[in-house]
């Protein structure tokens, strides 16, 4: 949450950050900002909406600077206004600083601050840290980086921060705590950034910056130090990342253009870990833990919102398989019980963005009760993939519409990899099943590309529900999971409210919302509850409902029975929620467009969550 790009160097830093917040711009859209030194003065420019509303603002002025820094907003402290964006000033305005993240005492430091006379503009919990820090170096007369340092050892919260000074020309102070930030290593030029998407246009070569690093550019170099002054020796890294994976290529919105990458970005996730033809299965990040995950007589699966829903395709895929005990917690739950965790526990954290807070403080908690933790993370070199013992990239490629689907599959993926190689080594499946899901696995891709043969269908089925007020997803088994996100699709990009629910569930007392009015989608696909659904699907047809049916491919008694039917190609069971989902991503893609929403944007939503 909150995008912040900084730059000092030798190019135009305000197109070139309004650049990089544009890219940014998945992680909140509510305000931007940026500021710049432009001969001798510190200016902030900021504006209330999306980077383009600041764009506008400024078109045509001569902004000339080749320092500055950043910053788009999700608001956590005050309401989204002009005030409340970053920038932020110091009290005597010789500071400005971007902040992703919060601090949580900032309330007492403000007041202690207001004893001493500092003016406060915004409601912000970023304007007082700017002014915490202007406050030690005037009282303690440190030099800034020492002084931004003793302010930090003083917050409690989450922050990634960028400060510039008006005193200190071409100089960047960067720290992180809990929130991420990536450095780009260019020649006579550094970039900073929440993540590397504003920075590979114009550097491979990255740095991430880990908790409490404070890093500092000075006279064209780069210096890292801890809060305690230790240096460390930056570590360079190559990006792997290309620019054209982080642009529309064409399409109209990047959740589209990411819906029909899944044939890609699915092979992707298995590259060079299955071989089919040769019945070969290898998960390389997971190897040296491999074998506690296969002595574990629990795992239990950590993740929000879309990653979650994965999780809860991973619990039926590790036990239908492995024949483990499986728990699937909501992170935001689980880091504030007390759960029970043994040591021989394993911990499957899964987030795409790998920044998720309550994801993060769940996988900390856990590994201070000695669980082994394993990270399923889509973004390279993210706050989780670091912070797990073990793990598997899903390698999607970076995902920019807020809404998940891509990633998504991925997950599924790899986590059904995961599954097959602990079952292949506890023996609890034949050698037949298991080369024969390897082989069905590596058949996916092309089954999901017969899947956007009915696209058209589908968009004619989502203009006749456009104006819809809710919508049922109703499923059963390893598409129980794929009915709630189903539901979490539509209603994150449309705003219809949207429920999804176990079909046999339904009688419990959903049911008595059915009327001709209501909207039903079915995961009915021909699987070993396939009977069961029929009976829910007659239930529905019974009251009057409307329904929309995902079956198999050559199913001839589903038809008969509903208004509209989706086929998906015939997979084995257990792979059947990789073609299932994605008619329920494109039902939901096309609703929304047909509703007029911002589909990349959806309203008081963010990519990357990284606020508890
Ligand atoms: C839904 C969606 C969110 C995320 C959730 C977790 O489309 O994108 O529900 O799945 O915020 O994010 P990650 O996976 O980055 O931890």
């Amino acid at each position: 949450m909150c995008g912040i790009v900084a730059y000092v160097g030798e190019r135009d830093a305000f197109p070139l950050i309004l650049k990089g917040l544009k890219r940014l711009e998945y992680r909140g859209y509510d305000s931007s900002g940026i500021a710049l030194l432009e001969e001798g003065e510190l200016n902030i420019y900021k504006k209330k909406g999306k980077v383009a509303d600041l764009e506008l603002q400024n078109a045509g002025k001569e902004l000339k600077s080749t320092i500055g820094i950043g910053h788009t907003r999700w608001a956590t402290h005050g309401v989204p206004n002009d005030v409340n964006a970053h920038p932020h000033y110091s009290n005597d305005k010789k500071l400005a600083i971007i902040h992703n993240g919060i601090i949580e005492n900032y309330a007492s430091i403000k007041q202690n601050l207001i004893s001493k006379g500092h003016v406060f503009f915004s409601d912000t919990d970023t304007e007082v840290l700017i002014h915490f820090i202007e406050d030690i170096q005037k009282e303690t007369g440190h030099c800034l980086e020492d002084a931004v340092k003793l302010a930090l050892k003083e917050v409690v919260g989450a922050y990634a921060i960028v400060i510039m000074s008006v005193d200190h020309p071409g100089q960047l102070i960067a720290a992180r705590k809990g929130s991420p930030l990536v450095i780009g290593v260019g020649e006579n030029e550094f970039f900073f950034a929440s993540d590397a998407t504003p920075i590979i246009e114009y550097t491979k070569n990255v740095v991430y910056l880990d908790d409490y690093e404070v890093a500092l550019v000075r006279d064209g170099k780069l210096t890292i130090q801890n809060l305690d002054n230790t240096e460390t020796v930056p570590y360079i890294q190559k990006l792997e990342m290309e620019l054209e994976t982080i642009e529309k290529g064409g399409y109209d919105h990047f959740m589209i253009k990411e819906i029909f990458e899944q044939p890609r970005s699915i092979a992707d996730s298995m590259r060079g870990r299955l071989n089919a033809a040769e019945a070969q299965l290898q998960l390389g990040g997971l190897s040296n833990y491999m074998d506690k995950l296969v002595a574990a007589d629990r795992i239990v699966i950590v993740g929000c919102g879309t990653s979650w829903h994965a999780g809860l395709v991973a619990e039926y895929l590790f036990e239908e398989l492995a024949r483990v005990n499986v728990e699937v917690e909501y992170a935001s739950e689980f880091r504030y019980r007390n759960p029970v965790i043994k040591e021989n526990d394993i911990v499957i954290a899964i987030s795409q963005s790998g920044e998720t807070a309550d994801t993060l403080a769940a996988i900390e908690l856990a590994k201070s009760k000695g669980a082994t933790i394993f990270g399923i993370c889509n973004v390279v070199g993210s706050s989780i993939a670091r912070a797990s013992h073990a793990g598997a990239y899903t390698h999607a490629g970076p995902e920019i519409g807020v809404a998940s689907t891509k990633a998504f599959t991925a997950q599924v993926t790899v986590l059904t990899l995961m599954a097959l190689a602990v079952a292949k080594k506890k023996g609890t499946i034949t050698d037949e099943v298991f080369e024969r899901l390897l082989a069905e696995l590596d058949n996916i891709p092309s089954k999901v590309n017969k899947v956007f043969e009915s696209a058209t269908k589908i968009k004619e089925i989502a203009f006749i529900f456009t104006y819809a007020k809710n919508f049922i997803y109703l499923g059963r088994g390893l598409n129980f999971p794929v009915a709630l996100e189903g539901a979490l699709k539509l209603k994150e990009i449309s705003y219809i409210h949207a429920e999804g629910y176990p079909a046999a569930e339904m009688k419990h007392g959903p049911i008595a919302l059915i009327d001709e009015d209501m909207p039903v989608v079915f995961l009915a696909t021909k699987d070993s509850s396939y009977e069961k659904i029929v009976s829910n699907i007659q239930e529905v047809k019974a009251r009057k409902g409307r329904v929309i049916a995902i079956v198999t491919e050559g199913d001839t008694l589903i038809p008969t029975m509903v208004d509209f039917v989706i086929e998906v190609p015939d997979t084995h069971e257990v792979l059947t929620p990789l073609l299932s989902v994605i008619p329920l991503q494109l039902l939901s893609y096309y609703i929304a467009v047909m509703r007029g929403r911002n589909v990349d944007q959806p309203r008081n939503l963010a990519k990357s969550v990284t606020v508890e």
